[in-house]
């Protein structure tokens, strides 16, 4: 297969930050994505329905001229919480989901729940309001090892807290073990689960063997070689729960080269493609459709996209980098080539 085309695909858990670097990154999204699931972990967090809306609105502003991309837009959950503010997130219209950041848990998550027990009424209107929960699975013990840190959250937090909300529809995000892999096939039809491309394609060696690359860190951090293959095993099975959520996380270049760097892989001009070439190493692309375009739709309960986007096996150039604000910023494998391109519909070239 040389050529694949797909329904227009959806993005599940998507950062595209907020004023001078909005319009440098979120187009990229915008031309091959029909909605994404927009992260609110912005500084101050957006913990309000107001604030998902007027950070919604700069969206929209950002956009290219005639783009149809639809940001579904998410409420970042505290300790405090109220049910009445998740009210009116679900009466809002474009607000499809909650986040729940353990506190400390990744980039910009210091207002996070220290206690998802402090969180109960809140989890309870979410359920009431057929709303999401979005969750970044990771305990956050500072003695707790970094590579361990999702398997325990699975155990520890996820297990009672479904059990607790037995009619809560939850998403893990961003799966990076195997163990989190078993846990979601194991689970009830209402957890799902995203994977992005960077889990799919790389192992921890790739972040730190013959060298330290600050461009393949993000949280949670990559794993080992037979969690990658556990990953690959569960997108390409077509599992209606495992679906499509790039994580693209951008930070600037200077936030990333340097002594302490920040969490997050800038991958949105280039996702789809990585996916395709992930499903294309298992010989699973007849697989990408599902994964990419209606799993996660589905999931939501929302209809699926209409149009569609014609990937094909042609070697494109990453760009080395890329403007982003005042500053710049290198997205995955900046600087070398990637097997496939979209043919169609044109998107902004890089
Ligand atoms: C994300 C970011 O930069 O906002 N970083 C990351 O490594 N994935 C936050 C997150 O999703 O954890
Ligand atoms: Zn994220």
């Amino acid at each position: 297969m040389d050529t694949i085309t797909l329904t227009r695909p959806d993005d599940w858990h998507l950062h595209v930050r907020d004023g001078a670097v909005l319009k440098d990154v979120v187009h990229w999204s915008a031309a091959r994505f029909g909605r994404a699931i927009i992260m609110p972990n912005l500084v101050p967090p957006v913990t309000t329905t107001q604030a998902a809306i007027a950070y919604r609105e700069r969206i929209m502003a950002a956009l290219p001229p005639g783009s149809d991309f639809d940001p579904l837009m998410t409420l970042y959950l505290t300790d405090n919480t109220p049910a009445e503010e998740i009210a009116r997130a679900a009466a809002s219209g474009v607000i499809q989901a909650i986040k729940l950041y353990p506190a400390g848990a990744t980039t910009n998550s210091d207002s996070g729940v220290t206690d998802i027990a402090h969180c109960a009424e809140a989890l309870e209107a979410i359920a009431a309001h057929d709303l999401t929960l979005c969750i970044h699975g990771e305990v956050t013990h500072p003695h707790t090892d970094i590579f361990d840190r999702e398997a325990l959250f699975l155990e520890q937090r996820l297990a009672p807290l479904l059990d607790q909300h037995p009619t809560l529809r939850v998403v893990l995000e961003h799966l990076t073990t195997k163990a989190a892999v078993d846990f979601v096939r194991e689970g009830p039809s209402r957890l799902g689960a995203t994977i992005t491309p960077q889990h799919l394609l790389m192992n921890r060696n790739d972040l730190l063997a013959g060298g330290i690359r600050p461009h393949h860190y993000c949280l949670p951090i990559l794993k080992r070689e037979r969690d990658r293959e556990a990953l690959i095993a569960a997108a390409t099975s077509g599992h209606p729960r495992f679906f499509l959520g790039t994580d693209s996380a951008p930070h600037a270049l200077e936030a990333k080269e340097t002594g302490c760097g920040c969490a997050g892989i800038f991958t949105a001009p280039i996702a789809l493609e990585l996916y395709a070439q992930a499903f294309d190493q298992a010989g699973a692309l007849e697989r990408l459709e599902g994964f990419a375009s209606h799993f996660g739709a589905d999931f939501y309960g929302l209809p699926r996209n209409t149009q569609t986007i014609t990937l094909e096996r042609a070697a494109q150039a990453i760009p080395a980098s890329l403007p982003y604000g005042d500053s710049t910023i290198v997205p995955l494998h900046g600087g070398h080539d990637i097997a496939w391109r979209v043919a169609t519909p044109n998107p902004h070239s890089a």
